[in-house]
């Protein structure tokens, strides 16, 4: 069965580079740009660890549910009847390159449905094009996958191969050598600042989950969820990434936490929940999720070192709603292709963590806030919230 496998995975990844290169050329080849013959072409990766500024901080740009497909022949859903007649993929984008142009983000996480699989003829030009600004902007960037992308040409397996070997990715498909549910489930890790005494530590830990697309559990009908292999996996992530801490005499010293952020496209059940409670934005269409409870709260909960949840699935909903001493934040509808609601902007979430400043350096993790942009003509900002401080407890 080893064999069998190792073989496979080869085979595949023969064929991503192939289709890599393919995609590059036809890419390329339609913007009329000459594309040298016969060079292999290697991947661009971002300067790593990934790490605060000299400034104490570190600023994600979440995107959630771009839809894209075709580019400019692909129809706007859900927009008033006099932006329709203008509006394509490619407003999508424009709203991207906005954000990243008026945020300089540090990190950006594409949270899923980043492509319409079913409008999309070709996922490899689809992807190239939706995470397109990240790569001109050389911008540090991760995807997961939703339930729609793998409705075209690719797999999910395929797909974050790919993703993983895309310019400025720092994705993975699965952690090595184990055997987990899904694709892509990985952890990054950021440093301290340069200059600082935690230049070569990690003080944020981010975790990526696949909640699938759809159940494969007889009997279980609606979308996919986070199975007990993928929890497994990350209580031994956030273990790992706390034990960094406890082995370094430092962080001891001066009690320093090392707070995680969570990504996973598709809610879990308990967020229905927030309906009942105090929450800081909008909560306009139900939780469209399995009921099947997988643990993941509880998971969540034990590990100690989540602070937040980043959530997509739901484009009408860009609430940040607390359970448990966990924020589950959605980040509301990105692109134009998917649904929406005509009227109400498409919009980005940011989230913005600062380190706290010590007497000559800079320290652990003291903040970590968040807020929102309209796709308006200002970038309007708004729903400005802290989701932890380390501080007030
Ligand atoms: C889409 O982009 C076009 C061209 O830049 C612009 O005229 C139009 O207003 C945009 N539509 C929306 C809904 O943002
Ligand atoms: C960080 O690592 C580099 C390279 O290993 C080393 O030269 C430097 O002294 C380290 N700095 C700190 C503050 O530990
Ligand atoms: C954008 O900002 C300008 C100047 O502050 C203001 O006049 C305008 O109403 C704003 N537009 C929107 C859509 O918020």
């Amino acid at each position: 069965m080893g064999d069998s496998s190792t073989l496979r995975h080869l085979l595949l990844s023969l064929l991503v580079v192939l289709l890599s290169i393919s995609a590059v050329r036809s890419f390329f080849g339609r913007l009329m740009i000459p594309d040298p013959p016969d060079r292999p072409r290697i991947k661009r990766s971002p300067d790593l660890p990934l790490r605060f500024n000299h400034d104490g901080t570190f600023k994600i740009l979440q995107v959630a549910d771009m839809h894209y497909a075709r580019g400019i022949g692909t129809r706007c859903r859900d927009v008033t009847p006099s932006e329709f007649a203008h509006c394509s993929d490619l407003n999508t984008t424009r709203f991207l390159r906005r954000m990243i142009e008026s945020e300089k983000p540090d990190f950006i996480a594409f949270t899923g449905d980043n492509i319409f699989g079913s409008s999309s003829t070709d996922a490899a030009e689809s992807m190239f094009a939706a995470f397109g600004p990240a790569m001109e902007a050389r911008i540090p960037w991760a995807a997961i996958l939703g339930n729609h992308d793998q409705e075209s040409t690719m797999s999910r397996e395929e797909l974050m191969l790919f993703i993983s070997l895309m310019d400025y990715s720092v994705s993975q498909v699965n952690p090595p050598l184990t055997s987990i549910d899904g694709f892509g489930n990985y952890d990054l890790r950021v440093n301290g600042a340069f200059g600082s005494d935690l230049v070569n530590s990690s003080v944020l830990g981010l975790y990526f989950l696949d909640s699938g697309d759809r159940s494969t559990v007889e009997g279980v009908r609606g979308y996919g969820w986070i199975k007990e292999s993928q929890l497994a996996w990350l209580r031994g992530a956030s273990e790992a990434l706390q034990n960094v801490k406890l082995n370094n005499e430092w962080n001891t010293l001066h009690k320093c936490e090392v707070p995680a952020l969570t990504f996973f496209h598709i809610p879990i059940p308990e967020v229905r929940q927030l309906w009942f409670k105090e929450i800081v934005g909008q909560f306009q269409e139900a939780v469209a999720c399995t009921s099947f409870d997988s643990g993941v709260l509880h998971t969540l909960v034990s590990m100690g070192d989540v602070k937040a949840v980043l959530l997509g699935h739901d484009h009408l909903n860009d609430f940040c709603g607390e359970m448990d001493g966990i924020w589950f934040c959605y980040g509301g509808g990105f692109g134009y292709h998917a649904y929406g609601r005509a009227g109400w902007h498409r919009r980005a979430r940011v989230v913005n963590i600062e380190l706290k400043r010590g007497e000559k350096t800079w320290l652990g993790v003291q903040r970590i806030q968040t807020w929102k942009r309209l796709d308006d003509a200002n970038l309007t900002k708004f729903d400005e919230q802290v989701l932890w401080d380390v501080a007030a407890r």
